[in-house]
């Protein structure tokens, strides 16, 4: 931690007393040195002053990200009993266990921005935080799972590479071990696409259909045009976000279509062309009303997403309690 921390680090101390215009003193210099230290690109970390907006932004984002992991494993489960061969049900047994590991460092970052596990989990399950919308579509077919490593969580590299470098100390680090294992997954759906893609005719069909239904829901995934998007900028200044919306959509399209093309796979966009003044692929318009609908809760699978999530949480109880009551019993032991 570098010096500007020491500055920042002390809150009120026990009996210190709280004159109010000692206090808005102590929070104006709080402040400026939380500015700096973001300036500088320095981390902050839980032990540090924040201002409460700033802590209110991250909850809602590591939260958000948190849900997306847990629900993330849902339409990708659905395929585990009906994998086509003992290495792609191995592979994807331990894909969706590492989903389940990213929800629990996210939460575990959550935590420390003094919000439990339990009321994220208790907002998710009444609806009050939302999860990423691409997992209210449903997995069809075999080559969904294909699709969804391959622009899914090529999506989701994209998005959270630049978050490694996120101001706030616990969810940076959270997300470089993420990246680690998102890459693999990436690779994995990559090489599965691939392999349906120069099979057999039918084979080929259904990987080209997975692709067509996955691509745009992807495109949705970096959220809203940056002009419509209500918590980009404050975030930018933050250095919670990096990059906006727009520019990391553009960045995961120019990736794409080369990859589609070694793929021997066409994306579903007339529009898709290079654009040589820009030095990118130009691409169709976006149909946003599609987004916030889902968003909103009419998505082909909102319902059951959430209603799976709910049940698995009352049947894992006595999971969770008994676990509990190991900690007291290992507890007491050591004491
Ligand atoms: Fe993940
Ligand atoms: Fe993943």
């Amino acid at each position: 931690m570098a010096t500007a921390a020491a500055h920042r680090t002390a809150g009120t101390e026990p009996g210190e007393a709280a004159h109010p215009a000692a206090s808005s003193a102590r929070t104006a210099e709080q402040q400026t040195a939380f500015d700096e230290a973001v300036a500088a690109d320095e981390r902050i970390e839980p032990r540090d002053w924040m201002p409460d907006a700033y802590r209110a932004t991250l909850v809602r984002q590591i939260a958000q990200h948190a849900h997306s992991e847990i629900i993330g494993m849902q339409p990708e489960a659905n395929w585990i009993t009906r994998a086509p061969s003992l290495r792609r049900k191995a592979i994807l047994m331990a894909k969706v266990q590492d989903e389940a590991g990213h929800g629990l460092y996210l939460y575990s970052a959550a935590e420390t921005l003094g919000t439990s596990r339990e009321e994220l989990l208790d907002k998710l399950h009444s609806g009050r935080q939302k999860y990423s919308s691409i997992f209210n579509y449903p997995t069809l077919t075999w080559a969904d799972v294909g699709a969804i490593g391959w622009l899914v969580d090529g999506a989701a590299i994209t998005n959270q590479v630049p978050l490694c470098r996120c101001s706030y100390g616990p969810y940076a680090r959270a997300m470089v071990r993420v990246c680690k294992e998102e890459s693999f997954h990436q690779r994995q759906g990559y090489e599965s696409l691939l392999a349906l893609s120069r099979g057999t005719e039918a084979q080929h069909e259904m990987a080209q259909d997975a692709v067509d239904r996955w691509w745009w829901p992807s495109l949705m995934m970096f959220g809203p045009p940056d002009d419509e998007s209500s918590h980009s900028e404050q975030s930018m200044t933050w250095k919670i976000k990096r990059h906006s919306n727009d520019e990391l959509r553009q960045r995961f399209v120019d990736i794409c279509v080369p990859q589609a093309e070694s793929l021997g796979l066409t994306l579903p966009d007339p529009d898709l062309a290079w654009n040589e003044a820009r030095g990118h692929y130009d691409f169709g318009p976006i149909d946003w009303t599609e987004f916030w609908d889902v968003l909103k809760g009419n998505g082909p699978c909102n319902d059951q997403r959430i209603t799976q999530r709910r049940r698995a949480h009352e049947e894992g109880a006595w999971v969770r309690e008994a676990a509990a009551a190991h900690a007291a019993k290992h507890g007491k032991a050591t004491a």
